[in-house]
């Protein structure tokens, strides 16, 4: 099996994980095809062979995954639940292995919380995937949690610090780690979970670049800029009930609240170090926290 998974469909390779995971299986050796919808408008790279599919259709998209031997999903949060034909049609077209669009919080572990509400589309789908694979022994699964996109969340604002305005909002204390992968990292993992299919055959891999609490980046963003930034002090149970209300009304924009309730509470534990962590099974290093902080401030 090791040698066998060269030929990979990347879907959703146009998107902002989809791009770094095309770029570091291309740097690895693989043969990469790029799944997009119709109405593509974004270019690859050369190397990359594109395919035009529907998503609902099982029939196109076993056509399309002939002579495929893995499918990496990076499909954007608004379709995960959508990802069913294109499983079905893995299976299909005999593809060995399935790597679904979960990348971020361990959905494995929400049962029974809001948050596992709203990330229903993730968990069918890897249940359903559990199930064929159990069905069909030569198909194969690997889910992976990489926490927060770091790098991409420094540059949008989704970790609450704002280099123009040197301003951070932080959490509670600010002293909970926080599993936190930058993409293109997540692209190495991606990789290296397909460069050692036996070893990372069904099982959900919880990765991270680093694990770095708000105050460690804020010391080190005051450090590089010599400037003291303005802290908003904040408060996840205050997160916590936003989001519950919305939720309550139906209003699925809670995820953004009911996400920094979990991950930067005192006491979250959702950090994933030593044997909590897949890197070194996939024989990866953590990286640099300060240099990524660095780069985000010097771009
Ligand atoms: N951990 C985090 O902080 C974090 C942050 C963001 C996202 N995520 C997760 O990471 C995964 C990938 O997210 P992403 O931000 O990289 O995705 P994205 O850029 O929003 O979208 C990826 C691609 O999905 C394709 N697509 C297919 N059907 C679509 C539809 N109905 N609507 C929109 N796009 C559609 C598009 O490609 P074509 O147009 O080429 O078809 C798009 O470029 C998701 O599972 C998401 O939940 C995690």
């Amino acid at each position: 099996m090791a040698d066998s998974l060269k030929n990979v469909s990347v879907v959703g390779a146009s998107g902002n994980l989809g791009k770094e995971v095309v770029r570091e299986l291309l740097d690895a050796g693989f043969k990469v095809t790029a799944f997009a919808r119709e109405e593509l408008t974004a270019t690859f790279p050369s190397e990359v062979a594109v395919k035009k599919v529907d998503y609902q259709s099982v029939e196109s998209l076993t056509a399309a995954l002939q002579g495929q031997d893995a499918v990496v999903s990076t499909i954007a949060t608004a379709a995960v639940g959508g990802q069913i034909p294109l499983v079905d049609a893995a299976v299909a077209a005999k593809v060995k292995r399935f790597i679904p669009s979960e990348f971020g919080i361990n959905t494995r572990i929400v049962e029974g919380t809001s948050i596992g509400k709203i990330l229903q589309g993730k968990v069918k789908t890897l249940d359903y995937i559990i199930g064929k694979s159990q069905e069909n022994p030569w198909f194969s699964w690997t889910g992976v949690s990489s926490g927060v996109f770091f790098d991409w969340g420094l540059k949008y604002g989704t970790v609450g610090f704002d280099k123009n305005s040197r301003t951070a909002v932080i959490y509670d204390s600010g002293e909970e780690p926080v599993q936190a992968s930058n993409l293109a990292f997540i692209g190495k993992a991606v990789a290296a979970i397909l460069s050692q299919p036996e070893k990372t055959a069904n099982r959900y891999l919880s990765i991270a670049s680093f694990n770095p609490s708000q105050n460690q980046i804020l010391k080190i963003a005051e450090e590089e800029t010599g400037e003291k930034w303005t802290v908003e002090q904040a408060s996840t149970e205050e997160q916590e009930k936003i989001g519950e209300e919305k939720l309550g009304r139906g209003d699925y924009s809670a995820f953004s609240y009911l996400l920094r309730w979990r991950i930067y509470a005192d006491g979250a534990g959702l950090a994933v170090l030593g044997d909590k962590s897949g890197i070194s099974l996939l024989g990866l290093q953590e990286e640099d926290l300060a240099a990524t902080v660095k780069a985000w401030l010097r771009g």
